[in-house]
């Protein structure tokens, strides 16, 4: 039975000011925190500063007192309730590390067993290799990520993300290229789109793994077109789409996110029917059931980003797996560019038996969710035999 809550304001990895809940139950003090976005969509949850939680707490607080941890969706149903549209009355940030917290206190032997018992397919880290729009870099597209298609097991796969990333950084220090480090620890090239994917595709060769990209295309759409303000070009919604294809074919990108702003459901769906590569739904969705349902009458998208600070609880979170699963998209569990060293999505992404998680490559934050699942995978070793999920495309 839950008898206390506490909240804590505490720093994500940008030096942002976060939250953390404290849960203490019968068993002790369990806690998660609540990360933050850069490129954040528009129908995202609220967020709070503590400032304003602080105001409120007290009082509400008094409501979730007694609430048993193992029934976590009745909780999560309750401030799903009172919090209103996008959490606006109590916040996305408040409602999230508090249900984790919850979650996290329920599941004596792992959140990924609690979630589903059994759980031992494993999802592929989608890595952060090179970067650029809003976390910094040269490029616009903001994220030039890998996929270790061929690993057969986690440790492999991280180690190749890893092998990768180093090889990308040091071509680029040989060629007086390299310009350190962005938000998410993916290296910044200077050099525009086609110089990027040139090396990206080359290393990945090397080591069997896949290049992908995120467009974060919110962030560049302005009065009807996409700015490639870095790299000094505009294409109009047309355009974009036969980019997108070119991209796809030359550079065999085995995923694309967010390829078109958060509103245009109908081009997301005629580039899914053009192209090989997955094509997700970041911004498009916010990890929201409601946003999914119209996304998959359109078939706008053959993944889904289920980020669970965008849909700010747990239960919530699985309601769009669910829905994603009812039509057969791929899961891909992620991280926000602000971070802490919670590996909640990492226990999440197994519980869901998610094909891709996209948590980074380096940094602490970056690796705390990697370990964990070197963790989970050794873990599951002892009673059965896990396996890497399958990805096509
Ligand atoms: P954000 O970006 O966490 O900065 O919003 C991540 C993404 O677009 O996938
Ligand atoms: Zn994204």
């Amino acid at each position: 039975m839950i008898k206390d809550i506490r909240v804590s304001r505490i720093f994500n990895s940008r030096g942002e000011e976060t939250l953390r809940v404290y849960v203490e139950t019968n068993k002790g003090v369990f806690f998660s925190d609540c990360p933050s976005g850069k490129s954040r969509g528009s129908a995202e949850p609220v967020v709070k500063s503590f400032e304003e939680i602080i105001s409120f707490f007290t009082e509400f607080r008094k409501n979730l007192i007694g609430f048993e941890e193992e029934d976590f969706s009745s909780l999560d149903e309750f401030v799903e309730q009172f919090a209103g549209e996008r959490f606006s009355r109590i916040g996305g940030n408040l409602a999230i590390a508090l249900s984790q917290a919850v979650v996290k206190a329920a599941s004596e032997g792992g959140v990924y067993e609690f979630l589903r018992p059994g759980a031992f397919v494993f999802p592929y880290p989608l890595g952060n290799v090179i970067g650029g729009g809003r976390h910094g870099g040269f490029t616009d597209i903001q994220e030039f990520l890998v996929v270790p298609v061929e690993a057969e097991n986690i440790r492999e796969a991280i180690e190749t993300n890893f092998s990768i990333w180093r090889d990308v950084k040091q071509i680029a220090e040989k060629k007086g290229l390299y310009f350190g480090r962005n938000d998410e620890g993916a290296v910044m090239f200077k050099g525009d789109h086609t110089a990027v994917l040139k090396v990206l595709s080359r290393v990945c060769e090397e080591y069997g793994a896949r290049p992908g990209i995120d467009v974060a295309a919110t962030t560049l759409f302005r009065d009807g077109k996409y700015v490639y303000e870095k790299e000094g070009f505009s294409l109009t919604p047309g355009e974009q789409l036969d980019f997108m294809v070119e991209l796809s074919e030359v550079y065999g990108l085995v995923y694309i996110e967010d390829p078109f702003h958060e509103e245009d459901f109908s081009s997301f769906s005629e580039l899914r029917r053009k192209v090989r590569s997955l094509v997700c739904g970041d911004d498009l969705f916010v990890s929201s059931p409601e946003r999914l349902e119209v996304g998959n009458t359109m078939k706008s998208a053959s993944a889904v980003l289920v980020k669970p600070n965008q849909a700010g609880t747990v239960s919530r979170a699985l309601r769009t797996v669910e829905l994603a699963r009812r039509s057969k998209m791929y899961v891909v569990v992620s991280h926000r560019s602000g971070e802490t060293c919670d590996s909640f999505i990492s226990d999440f992404s197994v519980g869901v038996g998610a094909e891709l998680i996209k948590c980074g490559i380096t940094g602490g934050e970056r690796v705390a969710k990697l370990n964990r699942l070197i963790e989970i995978w050794e873990e599951v070793s002892r009673t059965r035999v896990p396996r890497m999920a399958r990805i096509k495309g």
